[in-house]
């Protein structure tokens, strides 16, 4: 398989008031996929959006729609999202009641699957799913708002977990999520990661130019593969 360093903008900092443009701008200027987060005000303190936006922004483009659920009893809505247009499901292991069935039943929608890790999440939670996932997420803020600013203490946990992914053979992408900009990006790259989102460093100022310095940044990494 061929890993890949991707960026995903997440749309929680476009404006939504033009969220078609905002969408068009940052894939036509080379991000891959879209990470779209969605809150429910319970698992998380905020709340962000749902299914109508995520259709209605679905005939815009044709890259990745990575969603993010940061909400409780994500399994009554999986059909849902991949109906509204998900490629890729990504569920929290503190919020899937019976992970490895969520797992399952994601993948068997023919979607890409994934699970996310709180910071305070130890790695081990994902032992026993680990080799079903296509994807894991570590979180590198708390989840429930954008422009937070990274914690250092995750650089180990991606390094970690990219060596254990080795270690066991398995092609897995490994997400970042929060925090991550110009600065920490290469941080990130280093010890692992190959999936990064970006809410407030794309969608502040010039999205364009912005998509552009921060795959400019991840070119010059390979991306960590099994053998
Ligand atoms: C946080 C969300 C993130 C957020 C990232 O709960 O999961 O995806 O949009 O925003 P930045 O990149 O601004 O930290
Ligand atoms: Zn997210």
């Amino acid at each position: 398989m061929n890993r890949k360093n991707i960026l995903a903008p997440s749309i929680l900092a476009a404006d939504f008031k033009t969220l078609g443009h905002e969408v068009d701008t940052v894939t036509k200027a080379g991000a891959e996929y879209l990470h779209i987060d969605v809150m429910d005000g319970v698992f998380v303190p905020s709340i962000s959006f749902g299914m109508p936006v995520i259709s209605s922004i679905r005939p815009e483009t044709d890259c990745v729609f990575d969603v993010h659920l940061m909400i409780v009893e994500p399994e009554k809505y999986i059909r849902e999202f991949a109906g509204c247009g998900a490629d890729s499901i990504t569920v929290h292991a503190e919020s899937a009641r019976h992970l490895q069935r969520i797992v399952h039943d994601i993948k068997e929608m023919g979607l890409r699957v994934g699970v996310a890790l709180n910071p305070a999440t130890p790695l081990c939670a994902l032992d026993y799913v680990l080799p079903y996932l296509d994807m894991v997420l570590i979180m590198t803020v708390n989840p429930g708002y954008g422009g937070q600013a990274y914690i250092p203490e995750m650089t180990g946990k991606i390094r970690s977990l990219r060596r254990k992914a080795l270690e066991l053979g398995l092609d897995l992408d490994i997400e970042v999520d929060g925090g991550i900009n110009e600065h920490t990006l290469e941080e990130v790259l280093e010890a692992g990661a190959n999936v990064c989102v970006a809410g407030s460093a794309v969608f502040g100022g010039n999205r364009a130019e912005n998509v552009q310095k921060m795959l400019k940044v991840m070119s010059r990494y390979t991306a960590y593969e099994a053998d």
